[in-house]
């Protein structure tokens, strides 16, 4: 069956000290309280803190995630990571497509195909980020959007592949905003993206496909959230950088 996620996008924060002790913090706070059987936490930290994390990472408290991967192989593309480089460093999970990747740097779908098959050729299980904005959520469009990121990004896979893939649905209006889809909300499209998956690769797959929320996720509303049945956990921003809410939420299910 499958598992229960939580994964900490620590997007573009931390000193290199800071990081350190927030790794250090949540490996004590796992020490008092420990995850459920069935749990996984995997930290997401900026490249330059890939290595250390990884580290601690070793004592298997968590898994280590890039939060973003280059289309290609290798070669010059001054500045970029490739999925080869990762997987050197034994990094299992990577972010694509999230929405600011998609607002600020003109990240596709078939960019977001791409980056899947650079990672799973290389055994990384990617986190793919799906989502609306607020005008798309307005006019009702919600569910249009995310079936066109989703055919569109993951599904020229094939059945195995596509059993590598974690999704986060993250309505955009509601990342870093304070403002959170509510539980009935996050069930009704976390449901219809099961149902996608199960239309195309059997019910099998899309029961075995773990689809987390993410959106001003916090300790204050993880729980209603995950009590849903198609909520299998979330992707975190804000809440990921303090250990006390990060550990709080993994332990919310
Ligand atoms: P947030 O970010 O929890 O700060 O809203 C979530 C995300 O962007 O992954």
């Amino acid at each position: 069956m499958r598992k229960n996620i939580v994964a900490g996008n620590w997007k573009m924060n931390k000193s290199f000290e800071e990081a350190d002790d927030l790794v250090n913090d949540i490996m004590t706070k796992l020490e008092e309280k420990e995850l459920g059987e069935n749990t996984l936490m995997i930290l997401c930290p900026p490249f330059p803190y890939l290595e250390m994390c990884q580290d601690y990472s070793n004592d298997s408290y968590f898994a280590i995630g890039a939060q973003n991967v280059n289309d290609n192989e290798k070669g010059a593309y001054t500045g970029e990571v490739s999925a080869t480089m990762l997987s050197s460093m034994e990094i299992e999970y990577c972010i694509v497509g999230h929405s600011e990747r998609r607002a600020y740097y003109g990240e596709t779908d078939a960019m977001v195909a791409r980056k899947v098959d650079r990672l799973l050729e290389n055994d990384i299980r990617p986190i793919v980020c799906c989502g609306e904005v607020l005008e798309e959520r307005e006019a009702g469009k919600q569910f249009e959007v995310v079936s066109r990121q989703i055919k569109d990004g993951l599904f020229h896979l094939d059945a195995e592949k596509f059993g590598q893939i974690i999704i986060a649905y993250e309505p955009v209006w509601a990342i870093g905003t304070g403002k959170t889809a509510t539980p009935e909300q996050a069930q009704e499209i976390h449901a219809f993206i099961r149902n996608l998956i199960a239309e195309k690769y059997g019910k099998e797959v899309a029961d075995n496909t773990s689809i987390l929320y993410g959106g001003s996720c916090k300790p204050s509303n993880a729980r209603e959230l995950f009590a849903n049945p198609d909520v299998d956990g979330g992707l975190i921003g804000g809440a990921s950088l303090q250990a006390d809410d990060f550990v709080n939420i993994a332990l919310s299910f």
